[in-house]
């Protein structure tokens, strides 16, 4: 138990229009499209356009952390603990967003509200 040094492999990756740094809304605003790998296409069987799904995502363009941040960056806000809040600055720099799926094309989704950069490994799909 506790093991530490916990390691997966990404199921895909993100592709959509912002590759760097932006704010959650305007990322999320625009379509994306979650790129899985071929051989694993057919794990999406009984996911269609419509439905919502949920992405865990790795942050991997984020350094360090601290435990106490303010929101959003917000110097005017009082800082607040890292699990209160959903800076990409965490001791697992993991996301989660649910999004909504506006087609499926073989092991391609595209997606609206999906809050990650271009190029994002994802981890996970769930429907919800
Ligand atoms: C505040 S986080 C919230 C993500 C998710 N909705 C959550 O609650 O876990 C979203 C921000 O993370 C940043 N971000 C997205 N993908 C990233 C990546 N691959 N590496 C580093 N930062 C990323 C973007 O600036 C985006 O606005």
């Amino acid at each position: 138990m506790g093991d530490r040094g916990v390691r997966f492999e990404s199921i895909g990756h993100v592709e959509g229009a912002f590759g760097d740094h932006a704010v959650p809304e305007e990322i999320a605003a625009t379509e994306s499209r979650i790129v899985l790998a071929p051989h694993l296409a057919e794990g999406l069987t009984g996911i269609a356009a419509g439905q919502r799904v949920m992405v865990i995502f790795y942050f991997d363009r984020v350094e360090g952390y601290e435990l106490l941040q303010h929101p959003r960056g917000d110097a005017s806000r009082p800082k607040t603990g890292v699990f209160a809040i959903h800076t990409p600055f965490r001791p697992n720099p993991i996301g989660v967003t649910v999004v909504d799926v506006l087609a499926i094309e073989e092991n391609v989704l595209r997606v609206r509200g999906l809050d990650a950069l271009d190029g994002t490994p994802v981890l996970d799909l769930k429907r919800v």
